[in-house]
């Protein structure tokens, strides 16, 4: 019924299963890359730089070039959207994102979605450039952050913690802190809406913080704000493929496949591959997992890595990538050798 669509990525979304997977990298536009740093170099602010369709639609081409991946990921970050609410975001030379913090419920009148798709038109842009300027057997992914990761970095002021602000904001005051989720899944779902209509194909929601949580937190922020998302979006493009990315979830990524109804989920280097095969992947198109540091490390090492996530995962639908993104200390010809492997790989 799929098989004519000649995008591999959106075929394993859609449930086929491929002897030779569709692949793509989490960050496989950025630092590790020579020619990203020379464009990144020529501009100071990293937000600006998202947002300047120029540069961020000639990065996003650059891993396409060496790596001839099966999906394009418009270049951006998460954070554009407390950033589009009207919260101070920054990012600082080797500290990463800095945010003014948002630490009670009066202090979100501070934040609206009224001006969000103004502020976000850039991005539309550089999505609706891409669609035209990707080879057709690539699939164009849009994204956003999940509610919970993006309020970690909007309570937080920055990544990195054990979350427990936020975490014990939510303990304190259930009440005010679902106030800051639920404007979160208004402005994820209309982001996505509209990244749809500028022309992406597949959608992924990064929930990269999801593993701090209590099995009763993890139920409230991570698996209903993202159900919502779904559903809010399904009700515009009832047939755009989604990919949630509940980081670091452990056994709790099977409630999350089965409650979210999600066309594929993806991994982090820490789920078991024989679990993963027989409790998500009857479920939902498996995602993953290569770690990302035997990826630095390279070598055969790198080589079994690989050869054991195709050898598990390839009797179902199935997308090769990381179980989190390219660090920029990992050698290009490392991702190189990857991309090589899970194209030349058949079933043996
Ligand atoms: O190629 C791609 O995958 C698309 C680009 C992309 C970026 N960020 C570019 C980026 C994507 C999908 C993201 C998502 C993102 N951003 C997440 C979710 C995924 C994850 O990694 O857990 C999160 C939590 C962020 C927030 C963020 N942005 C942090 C913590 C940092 C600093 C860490 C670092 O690597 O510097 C960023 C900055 C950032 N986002 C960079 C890139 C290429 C590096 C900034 C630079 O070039 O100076």
């Amino acid at each position: 019924m799929t098989n004519t669509n000649p995008k591999k990525l959106i075929r394993a979304l859609n449930g086929e299963t491929m002897a030779s997977p569709p692949f793509w990298f989490m960050r496989q536009a950025g630092r590790y890359l020579p020619e990203y740093r020379e464009i990144r170099a020529t501009a100071k602010n990293f937000l600006k730089f998202c947002y300047t369709p120029d540069l961020a639609v000639e990065v996003t081409m650059q891993p396409l070039r060496r790596l001839h991946t099966d999906a394009a990921i418009m270049f951006s970050d998460i954070l554009v959207i407390p950033d589009a609410l009207g919260q101070d975001v920054a990012f600082k030379e080797g500290e990463g994102p800095v945010l003014e913090p948002i630490r009670n419920v009066q202090q979100l009148d501070k934040l609206s979605t009224d001006g969000l798709h103004d502020h976000l038109s850039p991005v539309y842009e550089i999505l609706s450039r891409l669609s035209k300027e990707i080879p057709e057997t690539t699939a164009l992914i849009g994204f956003a952050g999940a509610p919970w990761t993006l309020a970690i970095y909007m309570v937080e002021g920055r990544g990195g913690t054990e979350c427990g602000t936020a975490r014990m904001w939510d303990y304190r005051d259930p009440v005010g802190f679902k106030k800051l989720i639920d404007l979160l899944v208004e402005a994820v779902s209309i982001y996505l809406i509209r990244q749809v209509e500028a022309g992406a194909e597949a959608l992924q929601l990064f929930d990269s913080w999801s593993g701090v949580l209590s099995e009763d937190q993890f139920k409230r922020l991570v698996i209903e704000p993202n159900k919502q998302i779904v559903d809010r979006v399904r009700v515009v493009h009832p047939h755009i493929p989604i990919i949630g990315f509940p980081r670091n979830a452990g056994t709790k990524y099977e409630t999350f496949v089965k409650q979210t109804q999600m066309n594929g989920v993806s991994i982090d280097h820490s789920v078991g591959l024989e679990w993963a095969r027989t409790h998500l992947q009857p479920h939902t198109c498996v995602q993953g997992n290569l770690d990302n540091h035997v990826l630095i490390t390279g070598g055969d090492a790198l080589d079994e890595a690989v050869h054991e996530i195709l050898q598990t995962f390839t009797d179902g639908p199935f997308i090769f990538n990381l179980g989190h993104g390219i660090l920029p200390q990992t050698p290009p010809e490392h991702v190189e050798r990857v991309a090589e492997l899970v194209r030349q790989w058949n079933g043996n």
